[in-house]
């Protein structure tokens, strides 16, 4: 049984702050002690690197290494270990693809099909695909409250030209979870691939890259309470194999010649040059057996409650606009009417509530949503209706006056 306080305990940041209410686990989460333990035990009694040393610590690094590839890929779904490419977070997944895809699945005349809600991550390198491919950007349709509508998605297909979609599965902004199964089904049936930016989902949801027939799925691990600096992008096999490393060097390579002529190791070894974040991978294989010990359905369950609770208690007041009614996955964002974001969250900070504020890296979302700044809340598996309640009383009793009292 879902048991938050018992969760609560195994939490160090939360038993080292007590009166603090983190909701700020969009941008990174807190990490379980059996996470922070084992990237400790690494460096205390495992430090050798991978796959280069011929002694007994290396290789038992190396195979708890290699094994991690299996646990990701059975709790994404994925159809085999060599699916799952370890990066060093989801922007160097998502740059992976692109990279790839602007020299390899895309040509002139192609289109990118995206939207204006995307965080940067997930624009940027397609600006950069298109500019090596001759392809050119095409955003979605959304309405002024940014809710994707597949009728909408379809329609973009109407000229035969998407090759790419690019969309996330949750947004990192307005927290809605995306049809994504619908998303890929209507993409494949014109023939384009589906690039998914699952960075604020995989930390949150069942996901089954099987099931949803994605191509290709990029996450972070310090999102889903891992460590930071490893990330992983999962890819169809097939397509995988097709493409080519973003960085060369020790590792990947399996023999090179004076010539220039280098022979890569099997994929997903190709991808992955240089020492890796080892004990990143460790600490991540920890964070999906703790996830897995609560169970992704439970954790769903949670993130859905948490985040219905928030919004109800928020419509109730009478100078907050909230901005994404539907959110489902934890992610709560709203402004205080009349108050400049960035001034509320000094005064939430001063009473020990963090909060990020601005436009979240999706610097186009003001074209959507026609707001420029806004205070963003998002939580994880920690959080409870508590702190909810004390943040609400708080926001409640926010002045302008208080605000600037903050700030100055
Ligand atoms: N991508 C992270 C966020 O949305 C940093 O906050």
């Amino acid at each position: 049984m879902f048991d938050v306080n018992k969760i609560r305990n195994d939490f160090p940041m939360i038993r080292n702050h007590p009166d603090l209410i983190y909701l700020d686990s969009g941008a990174t989460s807190f990490k379980p002690q059996c996470v922070i333990d084992e990237v400790v035990k690494y460096y205390e009694w495992e430090n050798a690197n991978i796959h280069r040393g011929d002694y007994d610590i290396s290789f038992r690094v190396s195979k708890i290494y290699d094994d991690t590839r299996k646990t990701v890929a059975d709790f994404i779904g994925a159809e085999r270990p060599e699916c799952i490419v370890y990066t060093y977070g989801a922007t160097s997944s998502l740059n992976t693809v692109a990279i790839n895809a602007g020299k390899k699945f895309l040509q002139k005349g192609d289109v990118i099909l995206t939207s204006q809600v995307e965080h940067a991550s997930d624009i940027l390198p397609w600006f950069k695909a298109a500019e090596a491919s001759g392809a050119e950007i095409r955003y979605i349709p959304f309405d002024e409250h940014a809710v994707f509508n597949l009728d909408e998605y379809e329609k973009c297909f109407s000229d035969n030209r998407v090759k790419i979609v690019a969309l996330p599965y949750v947004s990192n902004v307005m927290g809605y979870i995306y049809p994504v199964k619908e998303i890929v089904k209507i993409a494949h049936e014109h023939g384009a691939l589906v690039s998914i930016d699952g960075a604020q989902a995989v930390p949150h949801l069942k996901v089954d890259v099987s099931d949803l027939d994605v191509d290709f799925l990029s996450f972070s691990s310090h999102k889903m309470l891992g460590p930071a600096g490893i990330g992983i992008l999962y890819g169809k096999f097939d397509l995988l194999e097709q493409m080519d490393p973003i960085f060369y060097g020790g590792g990947s390579n399996a023999r090179f010649y004076e010539n220039g002529e280098i022979i890569l190791q099997k994929t997903p070894e190709k991808f992955e040059a240089g020492t890796p974040c080892i004990e990143g991978v460790l600490g991540l294989r920890k964070a999906i057996e703790y996830l897995e010990s609560i169970g992704m359905d439970e954790v769903m369950e949670y993130g859905i409650e948490l985040s219905d609770y928030f919004i109800e208690k928020l419509e109730q007041l009478d100078n907050v606009e909230v901005y994404n009614r539907g959110s489902k996955a934890g992610i709560v964002t709203f402004n205080l009417k009349g108050i400049f974001a960035q001034d509320a969250a000094s005064y939430f900070n001063r009473l020990g509530i963090s909060v990020r504020t601005g436009n979240h890296c999706a610097k186009l979302l003001h074209h959507v949503i026609h707001v420029n700044e806004t205070i963003r809340a998002s939580m994880h598996i920690y959080n409870t209706k508590e702190e909810i309640d004390r943040f609400v009383d708080v926001i409640r009793d926010t002045t302008i006056e208080k605000c600037v009292d903050s700030v100055l």
